[in-house]
């Protein structure tokens, strides 16, 4: 069967294989490696994407579900702030939560830190000014196997306060992208 699913704002036409995950799909069949694949069992958090504005674990989803929907991964986050906009791979052009990860000493590792990102970037979205608590709540279904969270905390703080002090930086919510011309795979 074939679908058709719209991956930060860019339409795709793919093959779909019985019982094939949306993250098989973004990684294997589209090469989006944001989302990453670490327990495919919707215990780590590693893979998540939003899927029509909804934050979901793309392990657990199959990608025929996915059909005619808009998928938007962690890749999609830095260009979503127009005046950083990246000029063909200028250096950072980050997305506020990105940076503060970075600045706070947050991004420890490949693995986790794609999907704490975007966990952090969907509960600044709903929640502008979130306590430690509320960040450590929203942040229990991702998981770091090797070091602590206390970083990962800071840095959700650090980035609500640079967003709250300069709202244009943020960008738009963490919608999807809109739909945008059609890419037609092999
Ligand atoms: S890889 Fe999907 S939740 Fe762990
Ligand atoms: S799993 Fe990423 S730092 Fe531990």
């Amino acid at each position: 069967m074939d679908i058709t699913v719209t991956v930060n704002g860019k339409r795709h036409d793919c093959e779909d294989g019985p019982g094939e995950s949306l993250l098989f799909l973004l990684r294997e069949r589209l090469g989006l490696i944001g989302p990453k694949n670490a327990c495919e069992q919707g215990e780590c958090g590693s893979c998540s994407v939003w899927l029509d504005g909804l934050l979901v674990n793309s392990c657990l989803v199959l990608s025929a579900q996915a059909d005619g929907c808009s998928v938007r991964t962690v890749e999609d986050l830095a260009a979503e702030v127009p005046e950083r906009a990246p000029a063909a791979g200028a250096a950072g052009a980050l997305h506020p939560v990105q940076q503060a990860f970075i600045d706070a000493g947050a991004v420890q590792c490949g693995f986790c830190t794609p999907g704490m990102v975007v966990t952090a970037v969907d509960l600044l979205a709903r929640s502008p000014r979130p306590s430690a608590e509320d960040v450590r709540r929203e942040m229990a279904g991702n998981i770091c196997r090797c070091t602590g969270y206390q970083k990962i905390v800071d840095a959700v703080l650090l980035a609500a306060e640079r967003m709250a002090a300069e709202p244009a930086a943020a960008g738009p919510s963490a919608a999807p992208a809109p739909a945008a011309p059609e890419v037609a795979l092999p």
